[in-house]
């Protein structure tokens, strides 16, 4: 297991910080098909993953990897194009990594997205979620080892992990904007293969309603870290067995396009209210 260190994250953050002016206090993590919200940043400095210290480095297709900070909605932002996932052999404490640097340059409010599969039968592809909660079924941990007691509590508050505060904002900004979102649970998993129809079943019957294999680690760290955060995911497309046809990575990406305008329009509008 490799060890979260203190000395890592303020390496990082403070090259980042030598190539920025203005501080972010908004952080945004974009999922698959979802990085396009970066082309509607001004005054942007761009930082591929490669040249930060200690950043691991994305390897998924759809997954840019690149910092960019600058101004989004009149607000500076710092957003990551491309995340990191347990799948690709990452530690839960590298694909956190990053929401631990963006504590230490300023951030203090933080959206993650995801696209993710819809296990309630309510939902539809194309639909966006706020998650309300989630579980983690990923049975990892960014929080193993020695607690860094300067980065937060030994055994962090998990009962509001996803903000009340800003789900209601972006809730009343969809209906504002004509659409209504729906709410649910994320449950995350490690994959990277998808889920058998015995699983759908089983993860229903424990109370979620949509799967993933990212968000619980950033989710956990940020909480240790006192960050409040919003969590959106694009329903992509429905989990395995509850329509008559296999799961692609091809839809993922297709149902994310067909959709972002809706979910940059959302991303946008809420900004300036966080
Ligand atoms: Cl159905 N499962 C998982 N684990 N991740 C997904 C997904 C399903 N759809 C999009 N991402």
């Amino acid at each position: 297991m490799t060890q979260l260190k203190a000395s890592h994250i303020q390496e990082a953050a403070k090259y980042i910080a030598g190539r920025i002016t203005t501080k972010p206090e908004v952080g945004l993590i974009l999922g698959s098909g979802l990085g396009i919200l970066g082309d509607y940043l001004t005054d942007g400095v761009t930082i591929p993953y490669h040249e930060i210290p200690h950043f691991p480095i994305s390897t998924v297709e759809g997954h840019a990897g690149e910092l960019m900070i600058g101004t989004l909605s009149d607000r500076t932002v710092v957003l990551m194009r491309g995340r990191f996932h347990m799948y690709e052999g990452y530690g839960p404490e590298l694909t956190s990594f990053p929401v631990r640097v963006m504590k230490a340059i300023g951030v203090s409010k933080l959206i993650v997205t995801n696209a993710a599969g819809g296990i309630n039968t309510n939902f539809e592809p194309g639909d966006l979620m706020l998650i309300s909660d989630h579980i983690n079924l990923t049975g990892r941990n960014p929080l193993i080892g020695p607690n860094e007691d300067e980065l937060g509590v030994r055994f962090p508050d998990m009962s509001e992990a996803y903000s009340g505060r800003l789900r209601e904002l972006a809730r009343n900004k969809a209906e504002e904007q004509g659409f209504s979102v729906k709410e649910g649970v994320y449950i995350g998993v490690l994959g990277p293969s998808y889920e058998t129809p015995a699983e759908i079943r089983m993860m229903r019957g424990m109370g979620a309603d949509a799967v993933g294999m990212s968000t619980v680690a950033e989710v956990i760290a940020a909480r240790h870290s006192d960050i409040e955060v919003l969590g959106i995911s694009c329903i992509s497309n429905m989990a395995s067995g509850i329509l008559n046809q296999p799961l692609s990575h091809v839809e993922v990406m297709e149902t994310t396009e067909r959709v972002k305008h809706r979910f940059l329009d959302l991303v946008n509008g809420i900004i300036p209210l966080l």
